[in-house]
């Protein structure tokens, strides 16, 4: 009996591999991640896609209530299913070695990650320093992480890949006795708001890393729609992207090739 930790791909329910297909297939029960990313496809096409009841858990159901996933992984199998990839900028190592304690086996079946989609750009993978994540500033709350990181990775010359905030309210458990599972609609960060975040730490740090000429470019729904736009923050921070998924890239140094290919998103 094994867990599949099975990525599904970033567009739709089409971007599963056969062999993630066929494990779910082989399963008694199957979970979807639910809080780090989206995905274009409703519970209802992956049900008929899979012909299995899909399970949607929130961040408290995988790093505490762990046991609904693992349990039945002792005697059949189960799969865990994240949007992307397992592994791409969401580490669900946590849960692979919790299984591992209690013997359980995994299987690892990749899929296509934010982390290497973002090759749509023309930006070289390898060329690409510490990724960094933007969080919602709250009141008197501002984390300066981001422009930290874009400052070391520029230092050294390298892209800087920024990941937007999602907020996915988590039900409290009176909410779960009136069987409401989210009552709070999910916020995802737009790339005008996490360009105009960057500007505001600009302004409170006044290290001139940053600034409305500083070229970015911004990628919305890579994997489906693939939205790209490169140009000054000041031509993109008033720019319509459209729906989520955001993010962000700072670019360091660019060979030619990299600067001919982001050309042609100007
Ligand atoms: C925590 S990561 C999830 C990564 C996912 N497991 C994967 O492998 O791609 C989620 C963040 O990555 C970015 N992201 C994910 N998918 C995206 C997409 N298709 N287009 C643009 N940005 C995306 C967004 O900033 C989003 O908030």
């Amino acid at each position: 009996m094994s867990l599949f930790f099975i990525g599904i791909g970033l567009g739709n329910c089409k971007d599963i591999s056969i062999n993630g297909l066929e494990a779910i297939k082989s399963c008694d029960k199957v979970f979807l991640e639910g809080y780090t990313s989206i995905f274009g496809s409703s519970t209802e096409e992956l049900f008929k896609l899979y012909e299995k009841e899909v399970i949607i858990l929130g961040r408290e159901d995988v790093e505490q209530k762990s046991e609904q996933i693992l349990d039945p992984a002792k005697e059949k199998n189960v799969a865990f299913l994240v949007i992307g990839d397992v592994f791409g900028a969401t580490t669900h190592i946590d849960l692979w070695l919790r299984a591992k304690e209690k013997n359980i086996e995994c299987k690892y079946i990749p899929n296509a990650s934010i982390i290497n989609a973002i090759g749509i750009t023309g930006l070289e993978l390898y060329k690409f320093g510490k990724t960094t994540s933007m969080v919602f500033f709250e009141e008197n709350w501002m984390p300066t992480t981001a422009y930290e990181t874009i400052e070391m990775n520029l230092k050294n010359g390298l892209h800087t890949l920024i990941l937007l905030d999602i907020k996915v309210a988590e039900p409290n458990k009176e909410d779960i006795k009136k069987g409401k599972r989210n009552v709070q609609p999910p916020r995802f960060m737009t790339i005008n708001e996490g360009l105009n975040q960057l500007l505001d730490i600009e302004e409170k740090l006044g290290k001139n890393i940053i600034n409305k000429n500083t070229k970015v470019i911004g990628c919305a729904r890579i994997g489906s729609n693939n939205i790209v736009k490169y140009g000054k923050i000041s031509d993109l921070i008033n720019f319509d992207f459209g729906s989520p998924l955001h993010c962000i890239i700072i670019p360091g140094k660019l060979h030619f090739m990299e600067e001919e290919m982001l050309n042609t998103y100007k």
